[in-house]
């Protein structure tokens, strides 16, 4: 008896002890000089918050018939994209857009391919979760039963060392989920050793006549994809400005006019003002060697394709749409520049990041049962 109830409130104590330990700041593997992304106030990033997304990001436990994860359209080998031109949710509905590459995301000041007013992963992340036009992971209308999944031991002690009790809420999956998505960052590809670690010989010199194009007033490609990520559409510690380019790169032009196909026209579907007819965000470029296809629609299959269409000013009748980017006014390139370019394209790409085993799934706890 005595034993016995020494024994219980030494459990208790052990119980308490493990619940109220407090979080460990995330340590973020940016190097030195870089800003860190801006994270709200009220989702602070930790260890165990980001290990909980993680899990959570892989499990297909996660959609309501169990069909998908977040990792099924966003594959780490493809630098979290998919290799098809758009996805299909839970239950089989199209998504009309092609999965975004998840690198860097933090970083960004806008969220999805055309969208000026999510602002943060977390708002964002109800559009997958929740969203029921399309479907995607199918939680509408099964978020008793799916959190009822989350009562393994694995998963309590996920979400008690991150949140310091054992309850699965959904406020608590999008907060983690936020998490994981933001410690996904890419800083180790060739030009980030040649460019910020002076590695001299990290690039080829083909590579390295490539990004001379690239930063040229003959491509103008800077002015959209600019800066460390390659895309203006930042917000950091370094530059809070409230930028929030989209751009219409001529890809359509079905009335003369500059009109995009119904099924998804841009920006305008937003904002309603007519000159943001196929605006869309310029995505980043790092790692877009694995993010095939490409486009909000994946309708350019390679990069090859990706430069023909700049070099051209634009596709078909979109070469002439009264609402295209003074700055995608085509070029002419030798067969040579066309390589070096591309080239410099392939120098983006981090191998560590798609390989790291915390940005993959065997790190990850057993899977949950439906
Ligand atoms: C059915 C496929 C599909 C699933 C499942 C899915 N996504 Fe996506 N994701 C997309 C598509 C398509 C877009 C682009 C959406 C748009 O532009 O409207 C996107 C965009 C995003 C973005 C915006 C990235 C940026 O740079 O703006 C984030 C973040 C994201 N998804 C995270 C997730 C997470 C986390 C999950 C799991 C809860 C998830 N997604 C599930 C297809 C999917
Ligand atoms: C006017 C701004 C602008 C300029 C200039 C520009 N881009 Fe883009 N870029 C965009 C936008 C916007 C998209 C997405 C368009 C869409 O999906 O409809 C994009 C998409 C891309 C993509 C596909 C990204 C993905 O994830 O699918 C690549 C690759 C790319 N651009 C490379 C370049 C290169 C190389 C140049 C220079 C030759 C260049 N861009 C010039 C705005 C621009």
């Amino acid at each position: 008896m005595a034993i016995s109830r020494i024994l219980l409130i030494t459990l208790a104590a052990l119980f308490v002890g493990a619940c109220s330990q407090p979080p460990t700041p995330y340590a973020w593997q940016i190097p030195e000089g870089f800003p860190t992304p801006n994270v709200p106030v009220s989702n602070p990033m930790t260890e165990e918050s980001v290990a909980l997304g993680r899990a959570l990001f892989f499990e297909p436990a996660l959609s309501g018939n169990g069909a998908v994860s977040c990792s099924t359209c966003h594959m780490p080998a493809h630098a979290f994209s998919e290799p098809r031109t758009h996805s299909h949710g839970s239950t089989g509905d199209k998504v009309r857009r092609n999965a975004m590459a998840l690198v860097n995301v933090g970083y960004n000041g806008t969220l999805t391919w055309a969208h000026n007013g999510f602002t943060t992963i977390e708002q964002q992340l109800m559009v997958p979760l929740f969203g029921e036009h399309p479907v995607e992971m199918g939680i509408t209308g099964n978020e008793e039963a799916i959190l009822a999944r989350f009562k393994t031991d694995d998963y309590r002690q996920l979400f008690a060392a991150a949140y310091g009790d054992e309850a699965a809420t959904f406020d608590r999956v999008v907060k983690a989920l936020a998490s994981f998505v933001r410690s996904l960052t890419s800083f180790n590809s060739p030009f980030d050793d040649y460019a910020y670690r002076q590695q001299d010989d990290a690039m080829s010199e083909s590579a390295l006549r490539g990004m001379e194009l690239f930063f040229s007033e003959r491509l103008e490609c800077f002015h959209c994809h600019g800066g460390f990520n390659f895309t203006q559409s930042s917000k950091h510690a370094f530059q809070q400005l409230d930028l929030q380019p989209f751009h219409n790169t001529g890809l359509y032009n079905l009335d003369g006019e500059g009109a995009y196909p119904q099924e998804d026209t841009g920006l305008v579907e937003i904002t309603l003002n007519a000159a943001d007819m196929g605006k869309f965000r310029a995505p980043t470029l790092r790692n877009i060697e694995l993010s095939a296809p490409y486009m909000h629609d994946g309708s350019l299959p390679s990069l090859d394709a990706v430069i023909a269409f700049y070099a051209a000013g634009g596709r078909g009748e979109g070469i002439n749409s009264p609402l295209k980017s003074p700055f995608v006014s085509g070029f002419t390139l030798t067969a040579e520049e066309h390589q070096d370019l591309k080239q410099f394209l392939l120098s983006l790409t981090d191998e560590e990041f798609v390989q790291k085993r915390e940005n993959n799934a065997p790190t990850l706890p057993p899977k949950v049962a439906l």
